[in-house]
């Protein structure tokens, strides 16, 4: 491994801080990534056990983001026109909102996280709430095969990739394909977006490393489409590399060209990436050394939200409060800068001169709620691509 960024020493990103623990000393670990120059991967170098992550305290709920709840819907719709499945694997189905769109009878979740299993289960729909790997696999199809398998924002969380892989390519039924979606890795070296790496991150895929990994697996992407979410993800369709329904599409070769064009198979790329980000570092302080007299909160307190405070030093001196909407992190705090979080409700320029967009990736949703502060002259600090006033 070949380390190219140094993020600092880091807490757990979605370890919100009860006020009554705000005494105690947080864990902390170091945050370094690295580029394989064998399968071209980049990931984090020291990883955090999963049990201290995915745990029955799980934050984040994907029915609460109106983008995810639209974009699963969607996507539900066109498996069940294009690929007819009888039968249906998430894995990491989190509190429902893909599954809720299938028949209860047709698919099956796996979440470890308790407290969003126990969510889902109570929508009617059978979860395991345990982590996927080949000794789960093998119960899940001990009746039946699965047609798809998919898994949103959660193969890249996952360390041993080894057998989680093994795991899908024994489940798959003849027809079978894996839909993995996950943010691009060129999407986030565009936008200087190093907050996509926190400790639940382990990798951030560029299709050119899954392609080199899933070839040792005799599994083969053959097709891919850019999304929206979460700052620009790409979703790959799979299958076995002996499954001959389905041809492999032009859009494959196409990333593949805008990968290389761009160099993510090179370690100067990420060298020039961490350069970025230190620059980032240093306009981001900037800005907020500027407005210090001002009234300044945060809007969406992210896990990525974390990686940027704690690596740009910025903390409740910078910002009084978050907003968010997410119940289970409201009135608690943000980890290692101790920001509070407020339970969100719709912005006024009494409440701020300048608002940090945590949650960047969901601009668009947010500007459009906040048309008003917006209109009377309020202002927003967002650090993608640079940092800068909006
Ligand atoms: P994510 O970037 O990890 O998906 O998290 C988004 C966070 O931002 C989540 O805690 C909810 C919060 N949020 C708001 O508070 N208001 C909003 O309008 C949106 C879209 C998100």
């Amino acid at each position: 491994m070949k380390k190219f960024l140094d993020l600092g020493l880091q807490p757990l990103a979605n370890s919100y801080v009860l006020r009554k623990n705000l005494h105690l000393k947080e864990k902390k670990f170091k945050l370094i990534l690295g580029f394989n120059p064998k399968n071209y991967l980049v990931s984090i170098l020291n990883t955090v056990p999963k049990e201290k992550m995915f745990n029955k305290n799980y934050p984040y709920k994907s029915s609460e983001s109106k983008t995810m709840k639209t974009s699963f819907m969607e996507l539900a719709k066109k498996i069940k026109k294009k690929f007819k499945p009888k039968f249906i694997v998430e894995i990491g189905c989190n509190d429902g909102a893909f599954i809720n769109n299938f028949d209860p009878k047709k698919i099956v979740g796996v979440e470890p996280c308790k407290n969003l299993a126990r969510i889902t289960k109570k929508k009617g729909y059978k979860v395991y709430s345990e982590y996927w790997n080949l000794r789960l696999s093998k119960k899940i199809i001990k009746e039946k095969k699965v047609d798809v398998i998919y898994s949103a924002n959660t193969l890249s969380h996952i360390t041993n990739y080894s057998e989680i892989f093994g795991a899908i390519k024994k489940s798959l039924s003849k027809k079978g394909i894996l839909i993995l979606e996950d943010p691009s890795l060129l999407n986030c070296i565009k936008n200087v977006a190093y907050d996509q790496f926190y400790c639940e991150h382990v990798y951030v895929f560029s299709t050119i490393a899954l392609k080199n990994i899933l070839d040792k697996f005799g599994l083969e992407i053959f097709d891919i489409e850019n999304i929206i979410t979460h700052g620009g993800s790409n979703r790959y369709y799979i299958k076995n590399k002996d499954n001959s329904f389905f041809k492999i599409n032009k859009s494959v070769e196409r990333e593949l060209k805008k990968e290389r064009k761009y160099g993510l198979q090179k370690f100067s790329t990420y060298v020039k990436f961490a350069n970025k980000v230190k620059k980032s570092k240093k306009q981001l302080l900037k800005i907020f050394n500027k407005i210090y007299d001002k009234k300044v909160i945060g809007y969406g307190a992210t896990a990525k939200s974390c990686t940027v405070l704690n690596y740009c030093n910025i903390n409740n001196k910078h910002i009084s409060f978050f907003y968010d909407t997410t119940s289970f992190k409201i009135n608690k705090y943000l980890p290692g800068t101790k920001i509070r979080i407020k339970k969100y409700k719709k912005l006024t320029n009494k409440d701020a001169d300048y608002v940090f967009l945590g949650a960047w990736n969901f601009k668009s949703e947010i500007f459009d709620k906040e048309r008003l502060y917006i209109k009377n002259g309020g202002k927003f600090i967002t650090h993608i691509p640079f940092p800068r006033i909006i």
